[in-house]
């Protein structure tokens, strides 16, 4: 049974991709761009750009296991090739952000929703990851803490019960590979929540240096992510974190209640990762 990790470059579907492969189950790695990606030996390569659906039937041929990146655009037609070439399960990492109220209307937000209101509709049994925030989104601190200048924040105690992107992986090769997730709808995150203010003091742990955290206004912040984020995403982002300062985040569905093994704490991610603080 060929099962295809869609989204191949990405930090999730690398860990899902080598861990099926060492396990022995035939994996399809599928990207955007197949070129620029690292696979284990012996693992099948394919194109399949989420957008692009002139690449969805040739990837797609022979799957019966699917794990989706949530992308809009070309949902239909992926489903429809998916249904057509005999895919019997969709495992999508979707976005805790779906939960929120102005979900349908929020740019993070929809984005996933509509895929998942694609799946819901389709004939495709689906599991839904719904994903908080990624402990791995520190690497955007890298270049500024890699050049010993303290990190701007306009909401500085925002709280997120981060996630080890290594969980999400286990849960998803859990859906992908057995019975007991599929068809689920999970909500996931890691097992504490922690402020920026905190994440920050365990990243200086790590790296053994002290990071200074300086607090900016909004309208700083809105400036310095315009840079490198669309318009319509920096006002969503910043409204989360808003939201996110008035208390501690809730604790979802983690590997500990749905594998029994501990969650990944953000300590840990941060000493697997400190070499990417240090090198610029
Ligand atoms: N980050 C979070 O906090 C968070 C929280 C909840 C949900 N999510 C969802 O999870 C998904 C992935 O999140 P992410 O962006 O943080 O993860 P990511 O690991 O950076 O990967 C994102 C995607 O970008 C492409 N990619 C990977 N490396 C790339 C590179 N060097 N250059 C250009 N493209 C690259 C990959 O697709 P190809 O291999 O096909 O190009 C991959 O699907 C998103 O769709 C998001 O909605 C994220």
């Amino acid at each position: 049974m060929t099962i295809i990790i869609t989204g191949a470059r990405g930090q999730v579907g690398q860990a899902i991709i080598s861990r099926l492969h060492s396990a022995g189950h035939t994996v399809r790695a599928a990207s955007a761009k197949p070129a620029e990606l690292t696979v284990p030996a012996g693992a099948e390569v394919a194109e399949l750009a989420l957008d692009r659906p002139e690449t969805f039937a040739a990837a797609l041929a022979g799957a019966r296991q699917v794990f989706l990146y949530p992308e809009p655009a070309g949902i239909h037609e992926l489903i429809k090739t998916a249904e057509a070439e005999g895919v019997e399960h969709v495992v999508l990492l979707s976005s805790s952000s779906v939960l929120g109220p102005d979900a349908e209307t929020d740019p993070l937000a929809s984005h996933s929703l509509k895929v998942e209101r694609a799946l819901a509709d389709s004939d495709l049994t689906s599991t839904f990851l719904r994903a908080g925030a990624f402990a791995s989104n520190a690497l955007g601190w890298a270049h500024v803490i890699g050049r010993s200048m303290p990190i701007q924040l306009a909401y500085p105690d925002a709280h997120l019960a981060v996630i080890h992107p290594d969980d999400i992986a286990d849960v998803a090769i859990e859906a992908l590979t057995g019975d007991s997730l599929s068809g689920r709808t999970l909500t996931l995150t890691g097992a504490e929540s922690l402020t920026f203010r905190e994440q920050l003091a365990i990243l200086s742990a790590a790296i053994g240096r002290t990071i200074p955290v300086e607090q900016i206004t909004r309208a700083e912040a809105e400036r310095q992510l315009a840079e490198y984020m669309p318009a319509h995403m920096v006002g969503s982002l910043l409204t989360f974190w808003e939201t996110a300062s008035h208390g501690p985040d809730a604790i979802g569905d983690t590997t500990e209640t749905l594998l029994g093994r501990p969650a990944r704490t953000f300590r840990q991610w941060a000493h697997e990762n400190a070499g990417a603080f240090t090198q610029h």
